[in-house]
């Protein structure tokens, strides 16, 4: 395994495989690797000649400096656990390597990105953007690897892909959970163990309400779960919405939609951290 810290190196290592005809997978992360990034990059290697992986705090994405600075950074660690995994190439920029100049470019695709995570976080989805189109030009990857924990940044990526003409498929990976049910989150690192077993419960709602949808209308579901974690010593709904998978829009029937997901933005404990998690119901 090799790491790169710049984009010359990177292209430089890349260009001679793409040449042959090799595929290449690119898994974009921001470190602090789990068992539910450890999957995209099995998920990659196995479809793939060569893996490429990201690890890079993407400063235009946060729109709360203090939650940029208390993001974990763990490179080395990242990097033992890659290796371990068989990936081919790491790709750490700095913040000047990877941002040379300010970029100014805005990406726009309501409404996908102006509900939930984008009404509440101004600019995000322009941060995730810019990032994640640099790597897709960096590394021209032939296939590359999203969790569904962050259900809204496939969509937005999706359109992106669409929008800017990428030639690559987008491989969107389950949610990887723990034991107790908690979708795995480099954040989780962030949680003392009590609030960690708080924060439990926001999975244990969602799978909760899967049953109860089945008798009950969107509203009352909605409720069951918001009511269920805000009645919760250190947690607080931010929102949960239950929206037709595709558009992002919230539904109001079961009827409304083959494809419905509940997704849900909670905080959780002292400091607090922000936990996202989300629930198939129908599709
Ligand atoms: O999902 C993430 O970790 C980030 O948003 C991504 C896609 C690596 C872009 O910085």
């Amino acid at each position: 395994m090799i790491v790169f810290n710049t984009t010359k190196a990177l292209q430089s290592a890349l260009q001679p495989l793409r040449a042959e005809g090799k595929t290449i997978g690119l898994v974009p992360t921001m470190g602090a690797l789990h068992a539910g990034h450890a999957s995209l990059v099995k998920r990659s290697v196995e479809e793939n000649d060569c893996t490429v992986v990201s690890v890079f705090v993407n400063p235009t994405q946060f729109n709360d400096p203090t939650d940029l600075q208390n993001y974990p950074r763990t490179l080395e660690a990242d990097c033992q656990l890659l290796e371990s995994l068989h990936a081919d190439f790491v790709f750490a920029p700095t913040v000047e390597e990877a941002y040379p100049e300010p970029d100014t470019r805005q990406f726009s695709y309501p409404p996908i990105d102006t509900v939930m995570e984008g009404a509440r976080r101004p600019g995000h989805f322009n941060g995730v953007c810019q990032i994640v189109s640099k790597l897709f030009m960096w590394v021209q990857p032939t296939r590359a690897y999203f969790g569904e924990k962050d259900f809204q940044q496939i969509a937005v990526i999706r359109a992106m892909v669409s929008d800017q003409g990428f030639n690559l498929e987008l491989r969107p990976c389950p949610i990887v959970r723990e034991e107790s049910g908690l979708a795995l989150s480099s954040r989780n690192a962030l949680l003392t163990e009590a609030e960690r077993n708080t924060a439990v419960c926001i999975s244990q709602a969602l799978k909760t309400s899967v049953e109860y949808a089945k008798n009950h209308t969107v509203a009352e579901t909605h409720d069951l779960v918001v009511g269920a974690l805000n009645a919760t010593a250190g947690l607080e709904v931010e929102y949960f919405e239950i929206v037709d998978g595709i558009s992002l829009q919230p539904v109001a029937s079961w009827e409304a939609s083959d494809y419905i997901v509940g997704c849900i933005t909670v905080y959780c404990g002292q400091r607090p951290v922000r936990l996202i998690d989300n629930i198939k119901y129908k599709g």
